[in-house]
């Protein structure tokens, strides 16, 4: 709601900002200014190879860092920053977002890049309509990172003589197991991104990938109001049962931390967390392990990361061409995705020397492209709109946390959610 109020403000004071304006009065500026939300150790890693990148292209970056795993926080600094009319000059942007800022014709144009890379033959198919606006590139495609995962301390599942969970009736058994020894299952921040991305992975593996399209990509009323949706809510309030009473106001990192020290025993998240172990030096998978989350078949979610350049008053197109033609090369993919945990953006990119986590990962996102599997996150901020992300998300934690919320609730007011971009 937020960005489409701020948004509209915009479009009433700055009427004459033109799509693709491209500035060519300012001098060109050798520093850019850089908004991203990567502060975790290994997000810290993977973006030093964006400044090392850049700097060895004659520029150095001011880095604007702003802490919060999911992006909420930095997007809402980039729409004020925008407001003023001082934007960043180069955003880590996700998903609808792109063609938002795009159409406010803040983006520019990217392309002469795209053509010379031959983003349409090399591009993954699902990173080419997500980066272009009315037909034009507006953002460089980056990463693919793969939500639905588990990654397990195998040694503490060991210890108690458990096996990996591969339903979710399995897991909540494993998940009580682990209680009653008294060990605390789930390293889950109280953040509403982190609950929101358990509960997607539930409604993804245990409804299925068409379940979870029709329920809440499309918020289909007789998809969310079916005995599926029911199943998934009761499993979801034994879920919430079961790990309230470990749960604390930590950061996705920090229960990583927790995974590593076997203070927790698993961690649903995004392949951010394979980043995060490979930068403390941690094994994977011998020590922690990956392993999809439960699914009626291989499935495989997925949210990306692009950078988008800013335009403004002080932008200049020969940066905008350097900036954008080194962060598109397939070296710089290839080097940023293996330290970020996530699978290059780019399909003719060889994953030799990337963990085998980020092997299997790929693999199976290629058979589940080819079974209807592959499906864009809701809560991530790629498959809706910010408006329907934050009141699905802001909805998945009212349940978590309320136990007197009945599932009949939680649906009417998904039903009720308004649709608009
Ligand atoms: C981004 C990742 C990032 C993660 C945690 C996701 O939205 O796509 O790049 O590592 O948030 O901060």
């Amino acid at each position: 709601m937020k960005l489409i109020v701020l948004f509209c403000i915009f479009i009433l004071t700055l009427p004459v900002h033109a799509y693709v304006a491209q500035t060519t009065t300012a001098t060109q500026r050798k520093e850019i200014e850089f908004l991203h939300w990567w502060t975790a150790h290994g997000e810290v890693a993977a973006f030093n190879l964006v400044k090392e990148a850049l700097e060895n292209a004659g520029m150095t970056i001011q880095d604007q860092p702003i802490q919060g795993g999911g992006g909420d926080t930095a997007m809402s600094i980039l729409q004020a920053r925008a407001i003023a009319g001082t934007p960043p000059d180069l955003v880590q942007l996700e998903g609808p977002s792109i063609q938002s800022w795009a159409a406010l014709g803040f983006l520019y144009q990217l392309d002469k890049v795209a053509t010379d890379e031959n983003w349409q033959e090399n591009l993954l198919p699902i990173a080419r309509d997500v980066n272009q606006y009315q037909g034009h590139y507006v953002a460089i495609p980056i990463t693919v990172h793969r939500l639905n995962w588990m990654w397990i301390n195998r040694k503490v599942l060991r210890t108690y003589g458990l096996a990996v969970p591969t339903s979710w009736d399995e897991l909540i058994d494993v998940f009580t197991r682990l209680k009653k020894h008294g060990v605390e299952p789930l390293a889950l921040g109280k953040e509403q991104w982190q609950i929101a991305l358990l509960f997607e992975n539930l409604a993804f593996g245990y409804g299925g990938a068409d379940y979870y399209q029709r329920a809440f990509i499309n918020l289909e009323p007789q998809a969310l109001n079916s005995q599926t949706t029911y199943d998934i809510l009761a499993r979801f309030r034994v879920i919430s049962r079961l790990v309230k009473p470990g749960m604390s106001h930590i950061r996705w990192d920090e229960g990583t931390q927790l995974l590593i020290e076997g203070e927790r025993v698993f961690q649903i998240s995004g392949d951010w967390v394979l980043g995060e172990l490979l930068a403390g030096k941690v094994s994977v998978p011998a020590t922690i392990g990956c392993y999809p989350t439960p699914s009626q078949q291989t499935g495989f979610i997925y949210n990306m990361d692009s950078f988008a350049l800013f335009d403004s008053p002080r932008s200049h197109e020969e940066t905008a061409k350097i900036v954008s033609q080194t962060l598109a090369s397939p070296e710089f993919l290839k080097a940023f995705n293996k330290v970020k945990g996530s699978i290059p953006a780019r399909k003719d990119i060889a994953l030799d020397g990337f963990n085998s986590c980020s092997v299997n990962a790929k693999a199976d996102m290629q058979i589940a492209a080819q079974t209807g599997q592959l499906l864009p996150s809701i809560v991530d901020s790629m498959a809706v709109s910010p408006l329907v992300q934050q009141a699905t998300s802001s909805e998945i934690l009212r349940f978590f946390n309320d136990e007197n919320m009945k599932p009949k609730d939680f649906i009417l007011h998904l039903q009720n959610i308004p649709r608009g971009e």
